[in-house]
């Protein structure tokens, strides 16, 4: 497609998908041509609660604050919204730190991470996502990254997420060898790996790594930022299995994509080592506008009961689905085999947003789909897998 002038001033690392989105309206996005697109990518995990809802709206237009409080002030909403997300972890426990999105609420993690126990290695899952930024892509090693942004450092070290009972047990087992050195500041994981076409790592590998982590002193951080805010049927996914993570790190579902936020949630006596001059500070960390339609997100999520429905309409989307494909996941997080190259634009001609990585065909619609939404796009996948 002939680039048109207004595109040659705006980067792209690769040519856009041909849509052009003009609106989005609950579970769909709709084009320049007024054509509307099931969306069962939610931004990739973004838009959990669905578009242009009025209770979001209306916090955002109803709100009559401060433009911009610099973040060394007072600000109430900031403590309001901190008891908020601390109250929504099952232990009720925490300190949370203010970020701009999801790389920079990882970045504070592996700061917190290294004041607190002084050691500088992390340990992550090779070609995961953590984020952009050179830490948090030294972490995970894409071998494309590693070839352009030059050779990481040797204190970032991987092992591999491969599916299968023996495949985990040795991946347990090298972790744990690496953990026992006790040289490893922390191990960062999504709970349920997302990012590597959404991977379910079984309750042993989780149990036996944080068992290890525990006893070397070694932090677990908990990166929610694709799965958090009811992805999976629960408000995080480190809750499938009953983890009590040092740190969470949060971004994307936190504000369903209204406005811009992340947040880095520590344990108090982990937080506790932060506590020095100049140890963290974000300019656009938690702005007034974001923290309104964050509270009014998470109010939202609740009195909808959309956890619930995440719950429920995941079950009947795999169910709908296991009559032609194997899908796996949990809630509304789920995956399964691409049988044939280029389901996503057949998808897309047919109007359905799905998005492929690998081998795999992803889907993250948002929680309130409907019984008809999920219908009409099971149809969909049915024919163009
Ligand atoms: C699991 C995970 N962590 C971190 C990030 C980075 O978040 P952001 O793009 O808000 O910096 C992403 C983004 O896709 C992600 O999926």
């Amino acid at each position: 497609m002939a680039k048109s002038k207004s595109q040659e001033f705006l980067f792209r690392d690769s040519p856009p998908h041909p849509l052009e989105i003009v609106n989005s309206q609950g579970s769909y996005l709709i084009d320049k041509d007024g054509k509307k697109y099931l969306d069962f990518m939610a931004g990739w995990c973004v838009g959990n609660i669905g578009w242009k809802k009025q209770e979001l709206h209306d916090a955002l237009i109803k709100f009559n604050g401060p433009e911009y409080v610099s973040p060394s002030y007072i600000y109430k909403r900031w403590e309001h919204l901190a008891e908020k997300l601390v109250n929504l972890l099952p232990t009720k426990e925490g300190t949370c730190f203010r970020a701009t999105g999801g790389t920079e609420a990882n970045e504070i993690a592996l700061k917190i991470s290294r004041a607190y126990n002084k050691r500088k290695k992390f340990l992550a899952f090779k070609s995961a996502y953590h984020g952009q930024s050179l830490a948090c892509l030294s972490l995970v090693k894409i071998p494309d990254h590693e070839k352009h942004f030059g050779t990481f450092s040797q204190d970032y070290i991987q092992i591999t997420a491969k599916e299968g009972k023996e495949e985990w047990e040795k991946t347990t087992a090298q972790a744990v060898k690496l953990i026992e050195t006790k040289e490893i500041s922390a191990f960062i994981c999504e709970p349920i790996i997302c990012n590597l076409g959404v991977i379910i790592p079984p309750q042993s590998f989780f149990t036996t790594i944080t068992n290890a982590c525990k006893k070397t002193n070694t932090l677990f951080i908990c990166d929610e930022v694709a799965t958090g805010f009811g992805r999976t049927g629960k408000w995080f996914g480190f809750e499938h299995y009953n983890l009590n993570p040092d740190i969470i790190t949060l971004a994307k579902g936190l504000s369903s994509g209204y406005a811009p936020i992340g947040a880095t949630i520590a344990k108090p006596h982990v937080a506790e080592s932060m506590r020095f001059d100049f140890s963290n500070y974000s300019t656009f960390g938690w702005h007034p506008i974001s923290v309104e339609v964050t509270i009014a997100n998470i109010d939202y999520i609740t009195n909808k009961n959309l956890i619930q429905k995440a719950n429920d309409h995941g079950k009947y989307l795999v169910k709908k689905l296991s009559s032609f494909c194997t899908p796996q996941g949990r809630g509304l997080c789920i995956s399964f085999p691409e049988k044939r190259k280029g389901t996503e634009e057949r998808c897309r001609k047919a109007g359905l947003i799905i998005s492929t990585l690998g081998e795999k065909i992803l889907l993250f619609p948002p929680l309130d789909i409907s019984t008809e939404e999920i219908n009409t796009a099971v149809e969909i996948l049915r024919q163009e897998i």
